[in-house]
């Protein structure tokens, strides 16, 4: 398999931190040309910074990262503490980074980046609200046809809505965006709820992490022992769903997964369903496909492929 070039957009987030810590642990199979930060589990100031923290806590100080949007296109934003804690990667005690920021806007990073690599070698993985992608997409309709291909957590539909009764939290906070990129023309994979619901951090599964031994595993545990504790409070469940690897699982794995070919769009409008993912998992339309829609995965060997990935820290 060869080496892919992704950009890492995110809102760190414990799940996203994950997906940050195996892109960076896989090296063989993914070049992270650079982490785009946007707002989103909490404002942009906390997300750039605890995107360094991850870099440094991997051992990778020289990743670039970026800062971009502060907020929705439309509306203000909607953040998340309540699930991430108050500064997003609640649980270990992590030292304030020291690598820098990149003084590039992330939307101009994403923009450069798009045009000065070949054509269709570039992936992008949104592991947060779609704003830095859509914002770039309008400011520069170029790139649009240079993306290889969009990988990204968000949506719902068996498993409906996390953040209302009808939609996940990375398409509700900014449904203009995530509206932008389902109709770009790009192809799209989408790790919704259906495939994240599955991929639950249980005891052994965690402790497995803190058997590692390591500075990373032991975080990686103590962060996933803060984010579990809402879930198995709301659902009842054996622990968190640990959503925003799953992209990055995909990349390296993607036989993981299984999902369908169908065409998924984004409610705007309605203030019931703002954000909902309405995905025609049945075929029921003959609107025209634009996503890989998953809808399930080997969770045993996802987090196999996980534990011995961070392992290499
Ligand atoms: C998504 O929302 C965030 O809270 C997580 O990081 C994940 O990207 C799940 O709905
Ligand atoms: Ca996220």
């Amino acid at each position: 398999m060869s080496t892919r070039k992704i950009i890492i957009d995110t809102d760190p987030g414990q799940d996203d931190a994950v997906a940050i810590l195996l892109a960076l642990a896989s090296p063989e199979e993914i070049d992270v040309l650079g982490i785009t930060a946007v707002a989103g589990n909490v404002p942009l100031s906390l997300t750039e910074k605890n995107a360094r923290k991850i870099c440094e806590l991997a051992g990778k100080p020289d990743v670039k990262v970026f800062a971009g949007c502060k907020g929705p296109m439309n509306g203000t934003l909607v953040t998340a503490e309540h699930v991430h804690g108050d500064n997003g990667l609640n649980g270990p005690d992590m030292p304030e980074p020291t690598m820098p920021l990149q003084d590039q806007d992330a939307i101009d990073f994403i923009i450069d980046t798009l045009r000065s690599e070949p054509a269709g070698t570039v992936t992008l993985c949104p592991l947060g609200p779609l704003t830095n992608i859509a914002t770039a997409f309008e400011k520069a309709p170029d790139i649009v046809e240079k993306v290889q291909e969009i990988v990204l957590m968000g949506g719902a539909y068996f498993e409906v809505g996390n953040v209302t009764p009808a939609a996940e939290f990375n398409i509700y906070v900014d449904p203009k965006a995530a509206d932008i990129v389902f109709k770009s023309g790009v192809g799209i994979v989408v790790m919704p709820l259906d495939v994240t619901h599955k991929a639950l951090t249980t005891k052994p599964r965690v402790d497995a992490f803190r058997a590692l031994g390591t500075e990373t595993g032991i975080a990686t545990a103590e962060m996933l022992d803060f984010f579990e504790r809402y879930d198995v409070e709301k659902y009842g469940s054996k622990g968190a769903p640990l959503h925003d690897p799953c992209v990055i699982a995909y990349l390296i794995n993607p036989e993981l997964f299984s999902g369908r070919h169908i065409n998924v769009e984004i409610e705007t409008t309605s203030p019931l369903t703002m954000g909902m993912t309405v995905a025609d998992w049945w075929g029921i339309t003959d609107r025209p496909a634009n996503a890989m829609f998953m809808g399930d995965l080997d969770a045993d060997g996802f987090f196999d492929l996980l534990t011995e990935r961070l392992g290499r820290l």
